[in-house]
């Protein structure tokens, strides 16, 4: 177990210790996603994950809503001693991530749409984005989407109901093939050939949706770019911990374990908590 020191400077705010964890929060299971990317890439970093289940889905919520959950994941990590937030929610970020910044004392790391490198690989000049109401209503995602929108059609869906069937263990329901064939045949009709997982719970998908879609077609989300930015802002803050044993992660839910505790392996340590 790794000593953890913690200082306090001279007006009590705690000062940044290289060891505290790196904070990840999603509305549920679905930044697990990132989380596995993160602890792939920095396995000797502490993390603590919050799965706020018992809110999801953000995704149909009003951005004031979004932003009050986020403000409230926030407030527990920083209880926590985070050293650095990952807003491991497409919807969180694009409603909330400009406000957090601005008006917390801490790096976060965010999470948007990879329409970038599809736009810029994309032969068909159509590329898909599933994601939630939340995300594809944001300002940020019309900024981002804007960008690229002259030289081609980005085809968007909402992902209606996919969050709650993954919330409740139903990845593998006839419901879920049936609203992903619904939501796909229309991108598939107008010729796509990259797919963005705008949602982090749809990682989860990634074997139901390569057998659903032609082989030309490729699937591509922002976990592995999130991992990279997390390592390049603890290395610029000089924030990467000393630990080199095994690292601690722990996660919180504010429903029952079960679904958590089923996509994770059976060393980490699941914990229900209410917030
Ligand atoms: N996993 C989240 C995202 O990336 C939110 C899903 C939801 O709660 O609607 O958008």
């Amino acid at each position: 177990m790794p000593l953890q020191i913690t200082i306090l400077s001279c007006n009590g705010i705690l000062a940044m210790n290289n060891n505290n964890s790196i904070g990840i929060f999603d509305s549920g299971i679905g930044g697990v996603s990132i989380w596995k990317e993160i602890h792939q890439l920095l396995p000797h970093e502490h993390t603590i994950y919050l799965a706020d289940s018992k809110h999801a889905p953000y995704g149909q919520k009003s951005p004031e809503e979004i932003l009050e959950l986020s403000i409230k994941n926030t407030e527990l990590l920083l209880e926590k001693k985070c050293k650095l937030i990952v807003v491991a929610c497409n919807t969180a970020t694009t409603n909330a991530i400009k406000h957090l910044r601005a008006n917390y004392n801490i790096p976060f790391i965010g999470i948007e749409p990879a329409i970038k490198p599809a736009a810029l690989k994309s032969k068909t000049k159509t590329i898909g984005v599933l994601a939630t109401k939340g995300t594809l209503t944001s300002e940020l995602f019309h900024h981002t989407s804007g960008l690229y929108s002259d030289n081609i059609t980005i085809i968007e869906q909402v992902g209606k109901g996919l969050v709650e069937l993954i919330e409740s263990g139903k990845i593998n329901s006839r419901e879920m093939d049936n609203l992903l064939n619904e939501y796909l045949s229309p991108m598939l009709e107008k010729n796509i050939d990259y797919l963005v997982l705008g949602c982090t719970h749809y990682p989860f998908l990634i074997d139901k949706l390569t057998k659903i879609l032609p082989k030309n077609i490729t699937v591509i989300d922002s976990g592995k770019a999130v991992a990279t930015q997390v390592k390049t802002v603890l290395e610029q803050q000089q924030l990467l911990t000393k630990n080199k044993t095994h690292s601690k992660n722990i996660f919180y839910t504010n429903t029952n374990t079960t679904v958590l505790s089923d996509i994770l392996d059976n060393n980490c340590l699941v914990s229900k908590l209410d917030f």
